[in-house]
């Protein structure tokens, strides 16, 4: 069987312009490697905050790269450059509402301005997509809340087995 590829995408007008380095994809990237012990690769892409890029970029990495979950990381605040959550429903097939609802409010125990995250999930075929906000420091928070529930959600939409370190996170599957 091949290799698990992951989909990682900063999305940043100023990152994809070079004005700073990104920091977010390879944050993703760490954390991915700590939570899980299937081998996997990334897909990165850094774009700019432009809707039809954004959704151009998702559904390239659900349907020709085959990545059961792509991880987002930018553009999900209220300023009017923050499309990402916009271009994810626009791509999914059915909303995931309830991964953005726990980001938040694991990051509020920490940051007041995390309610001003609009981050959210969905499913496009078979493949997850998860918003995670622009800040560096929200990657491993975020991803530290939801985490245990995304094996057992790619199971569902029929994507490969994910296995993960249960010193960083165990994966909670219902038994059958
Ligand atoms: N979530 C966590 N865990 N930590 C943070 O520092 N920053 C917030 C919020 N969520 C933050 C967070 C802020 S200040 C903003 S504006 C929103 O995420 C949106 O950020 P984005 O547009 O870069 O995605």
């Amino acid at each position: 069987m091949s290799i698990v590829r992951i989909g990682i995408v900063t999305i940043s007008d100023r990152a994809s312009k070079g004005v700073y380095v990104d920091r977010g994809g390879p944050a993703i990237i760490e954390e991915l490697n700590r939570i899980l012990t299937t081998p996997w690769q990334p897909e990165s892409r850094l774009i700019a905050d432009e809707q039809p890029e954004i959704e151009r970029t998702l559904a390239e990495l659900c349907d020709a790269c085959g990545c059961p979950l792509v991880v987002t990381t930018g553009g999900t605040g209220p300023a009017p450059r923050d499309v990402t959550p916009e271009a994810t429903e626009a791509v999914c097939d059915k909303m995931m509402p309830g991964f953005g609802e726990a980001m938040r409010t694991a990051s509020l125990k920490s940051v007041p301005t995390a309610i001003l995250s609009r981050q959210t999930a969905g499913i496009r075929g078979r493949s997850l997509i998860l918003n995670l906000p622009g800040k560096p420091t929200a990657i491993a928070e975020c991803l530290g809340a939801v985490f245990a529930a995304i094996p057992y959600c790619i199971d569902l939409i029929g994507g490969p087995l994910l296995e993960t370190n249960p010193a960083v996170i165990k994966a909670f599957r219902p038994k059958v």
